[in-house]
């Protein structure tokens, strides 16, 4: 899949024990949107990171097997949708390649046209800047159009699970 001989160390190590491990770093979770003339896309992304100040820089990192990312690049515009505790179930909608993930859910157009999903905690409208190659994803770095928040508690994932600030 990606090009292992420029790394250094050899890629036998135990990729289970690298996401248990890694796994213990709690994140709030995203579903990452927009849309094209085929209609709304997205899907779930925890790789997710505020970055830079001035100019206000976001950064996500995206599989290279996305089948949604270069949809998305060729819009070059997103929104990410930062999950409240009561959207586990649009999380799991939207980290499942293929199907039509926006059948169940609500949204509206947010001040750039993208899908903002409704009740989600806090939204940032953004245009991708750089894409740089980690590995088996894409390391992208964004420059923010629009934001904002919504009253709520956030969702967290958490070695492997979904969990809320009370649990
Ligand atoms: C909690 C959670 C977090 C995820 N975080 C990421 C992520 O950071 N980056 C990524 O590329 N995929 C992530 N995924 C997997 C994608 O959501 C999944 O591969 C998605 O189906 C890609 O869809 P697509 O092929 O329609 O683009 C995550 C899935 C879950 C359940």
């Amino acid at each position: 899949m990606d090009d292992q001989s420029k790394w250094s160390l050899p890629s036998n190590l135990d990729t289970a024990h690298f996401r248990e491990v890694l796994g213990h770093f709690a994140t709030g979770v995203t579903v990452i949107t927009s849309i094209d003339d085929k209609g709304p896309m997205g899907l779930t992304c925890q790789a997710f990171m505020s970055l830079s100040l001035r100019p206000q820089l976001v950064a996500m990192a995206i599989s290279i097997e996305s089948t949604t990312w270069p949809r998305m690049q060729a819009v070059g515009r997103f929104c990410v949708n930062v999950m409240n505790e009561n959207q586990e179930s649009i999380c799991r909608a939207f980290s499942i390649s293929g199907q039509n993930k926006f059948e169940k859910v609500g949204w509206t157009s947010g001040e750039c046209g993208l899908p903002l999903l409704i009740d989600s905690l806090a939204w940032i409208e953004c245009r991708p800047q750089q894409v740089y190659e980690g590995g088996d994803h894409h390391l992208i770095i964004a420059e923010v159009e629009s934001m904002g928040t919504k009253s709520g508690s956030p969702l967290v994932f958490y070695r492997g699970g979904y969990r809320t600030l009370e649990s």
